[in-house]
């Protein structure tokens, strides 16, 4: 593929992490920086919007959050179901497009029948995509695209790379140009790592409740200036 400079992601996958530094920085429960975590995803989706970014993936709860104490799974499954319920009406009237992605059968019998209309009630819309990463794994999303060929009858020895792709839970969707993970680790945690493979990662020290518009705006500046080059010969500039 060619080398290029693109002025804008077509679509960036956000890391939210910090909430629980946030909340103790202030002397709060860790809940409290969830709670927190909520207004900054609205902030970012505005200020995407206006950006002209369209397709936004938000890593909420992955394959190995189980594993933290109950009663912080339990708040954090509550604030999915209270902010699908609360939401979906608005992004409806923006035109955005809602789909959950991960293991869902895991999830609550409620979450998942709020995530299910949600998902029907916005499939036709056009204007963006908001993905919500819950219970999600880039690992067990490759398994299960495998697993979903597989019982197709696909001839798993001819398999490509765009039939994978095309049965990821991101299938029609472009790869992520962007990753950007809030709050200074340097990993990727097992987030979209078949559609990153090229993205550009941007890492902030900001803890997600405190990022804002102007964080966003500073992202995709040093996005803008990066060279891509896709693997291929770096070009004097
Ligand atoms: C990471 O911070 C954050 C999470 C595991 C949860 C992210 C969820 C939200 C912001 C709520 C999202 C809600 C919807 C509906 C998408 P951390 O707890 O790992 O922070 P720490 O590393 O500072 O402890």
């Amino acid at each position: 593929m060619a080398e290029t400079s693109p002025a804008l992601p077509r679509h960036i996958g956000i890391i939210m992490d910090g909430n629980g530094r946030w909340a103790r920085q202030r002397g709060l429960r860790r809940s409290a920086g969830h709670r927190a975590g909520i207004q900054a995803i609205r902030r970012v989706m505005e200020a995407a919007d206006t950006a002209g970014v369209h397709c936004l993936t938000l890593y909420a709860f992955s394959t190995e959050n189980w594993s933290r104490p109950r009663q912080e799974v339990a708040t954090l499954m509550r604030l999915f179901e209270q902010t699908m319920q609360a939401e979906v009406d608005e992004l409806h009237r923006n035109g955005v497009r809602i789909r959950v992605i991960g293991r869902r059968q895991q999830l609550s019998k409620r979450l998942q029948k709020l995530v299910g209309d949600a998902e029907r009630r916005t499939e036709a819309n056009l204007t963006g995509v908001l993905n919500v990463a819950i219970n999600y794994g880039g690992r067990a999303e490759i398994v299960d695209g495998v697993r979903q060929l597989a019982a197709s009858g696909a001839d798993l020895s001819q398999l490509e790379e765009a039939d994978l792709a095309g049965a990821l839970y991101t299938a029609g969707l472009p790869d992520p140009d962007l990753i950007i993970r809030t709050a200074g680790e340097m990993r990727t945690s097992n987030f979209l790592i078949w559609q990153a493979a090229y993205a550009e990662l941007y890492v902030t020290q900001t803890l997600w409740p405190d990022f804002d518009a102007a964080d966003l705006r500073a992202a995709l500046a040093d996005y803008s200036a990066r060279v891509r080059r896709f693997g291929g010969v770096p070009k004097p500039r």
